[in-house]
């Protein structure tokens, strides 16, 4: 199984509701780990250029007037098929039929509140993380559990 990095946002909604520990908590105990860190507040550029892919959708506007309403927290993370891994425990787009014990199930209502994005392919969290790390805001290390996470 191949090593991965992919990018999680904290969207407003998660920050906001003081879920941000609750989030990246069920994120680390699953043994993913976290290679990058930050608070934003996401400018309309940045917005337009993450959600390029749904312009012209008729929730485009409403997607980016939420996601630049007030600050996300941002990582990176790090782990063993981690794109999958991640959108596994995110569960499905639309809360109402995200499978209990996925963060959207256990933590939301609503698709257009549903706290957390997770990038949906190698290539899209390439393209992700670029759009969302400079150089050097990214770490490499050993944690010493690495060998009971990782055969
Ligand atoms: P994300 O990109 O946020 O991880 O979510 P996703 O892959 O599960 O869903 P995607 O299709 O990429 O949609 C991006 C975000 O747009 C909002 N959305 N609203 N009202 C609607 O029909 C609708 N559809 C999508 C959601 O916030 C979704 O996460
Ligand atoms: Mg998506």
């Amino acid at each position: 199984m191949a090593m991965q990095r992919t990018l999680v946002i904290v969207k407003p909604d998660g920050v906001q509701r003081g879920l941000v520990g609750p989030i990246l908590s069920r994120l680390e105990a699953r043994g993913l780990k976290i290679v990058g860190l930050k608070l934003v507040s996401v400018s309309s550029d940045l917005a337009a250029r993450h959600y390029a892919e749904h312009l012209g959708k008729p929730f485009y506007e409403g997607l980016l007037r939420y996601i630049t309403s007030a600050p996300v927290v941002v990582a990176c993370v790090e782990g063993t098929s981690a794109v999958q891994m991640v959108r596994s425990t995110v569960g499905a787009t639309n809360p109402l039929n995200a499978a209990p014990g996925t963060i959207r199930a256990d933590f939301a209502l609503d698709i257009g509140r549903n706290l957390i994005h997770a990038s949906d392919a190698p290539e899209t969290a390439d393209r992700e993380l670029a759009l969302w790390f400079g150089d050097g805001e990214l770490v490499s290390y050993a944690r010493d559990t690495d060998r009971w996470v990782f055969e």
